[in-house]
Order: structure tokens, then C-alpha cells, then sequence
């Protein structure tokens, strides 16, 4: 399988209930080689330029409102088949419906606080990534687990 990057932001609620150690760690665990990470207080022209699929629907001003409230991290994610692995890992966009076990499955609430972002295709991928990082902030590095044991 091919070696992709994938996005992810870890929403404002995550860091105001203590849980991003915990999401990292499934990130780390799943195998996700950390290319990128920053935290920062998002733009409203940032979440704009993001979100811009969902203008006009009927959560588009309470979840940029939302997402620009308080601090988030953002960050770029690599391994086989990251964009799939990473969705799964997540779970449904809806927390309800999310299966006990992926990160909104068990600790989201509502949909619009679901915990995580992760982009839903390659495409989405690059373009997120280049939405909010700059070329000199992703490390990009192979590793060998076996050569640390
Ligand atoms: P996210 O993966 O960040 O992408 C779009 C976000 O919009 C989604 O997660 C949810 O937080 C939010 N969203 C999608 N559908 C709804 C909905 N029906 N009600 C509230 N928020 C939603």
C-alpha cells in the first residue's frame, strides 16, 4: 500500500477537556509518523478557506464559530494508507453513531464538537495540509522501529 499524508485538527473542545495526549497516542499507536504538529488559535479566513464545502449549510456559522473559539491542533500525519486508516480511527462524523473504540466513538458528544478532524480524500489531504502549514514545517523522515528496541 502507498505511504500518504493525511491532515487532522484536534478541535478547540479536545484541548479544553485535557484529551489530546490521549488522541495523539492513538495516532502514534495506529503507526502515524508525526511530519507536522503546531497548535494555534485558528482564523476566521483560515476556517473559512477549510470549511468552504459546507458554506451556506445549516451548521456552517456555529462551526466556524466554534473552531475559531479557542485553540486547536493541527496536524500532518504519514503511513500506508493514511487517509483511510486515519478516518477509521476517528469514526462517523456523528458521535452517536461512531463505534466504541475510534476516537469520536468515545469521547464525542456532539457533532459539531466530534473531537477530530480528518480529511476525507488524498485531494482533501494536500489541500488542507497547504492550507495550514508552511513546506518548512513538515518534517519529512523515515523510521525503522526495530533499529529502537
Ligand atoms: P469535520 O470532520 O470537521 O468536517 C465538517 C464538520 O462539520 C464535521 O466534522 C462536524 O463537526 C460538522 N458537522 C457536520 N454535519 C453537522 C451537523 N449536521 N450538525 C452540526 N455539525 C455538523
Amino acid at each position: 500500500m502507498a505511504v500518504e499524508r493525511t491532515f487532522t485538527i484536534i478541535k478547540p473542545g479536545a484541548l479544553q477537556r485535557r484529551l489530546v495526549g490521549e488522541i495523539i497516542s492513538r495516532f502514534e499507536t495506529k503507526g502515524f509518523r508525526i511530519l507536522g504538529m503546531k497548535t494555534l488559535k485558528i482564523p476566521k479566513e483560515i476556517a473559512e478557506e477549510h470549511y468552504k464545502e459546507h458554506v451556506g449549510k445549516s451548521f456552517y456559522k456555529p462551526l466556524l464559530s466554534y473552531m475559531t473559539s479557542d485553540p486547536a491542533v493541527v496536524m500532518v500525519l504519514e503511513r500506508e494508507n493514511a487517509v483511510e486508516s486515519l478516518r477509521k480511527l476517528a469514526g462517523a462524523t456523528n458521535p452517536d453513531s461512531a463505534e466504541p473504540g475510534t476516537i469520536r466513538g468515545d469521547f464525542g458528544v456532539t457533532t459539531k464538537k466530534n473531537i477530530v478532524h480528518a480529511s476525507d480524500s488524498l485531494e482533501s489531504a494536500v489541500r488542507e495540509i497547504d492550507i495550514f502549514f508552511n513546506k518548512n514545517e513538515i518534517i519529512n523522515y523515515s523510521d525503522s522501529l526495530k533499529e529502537w528496541y
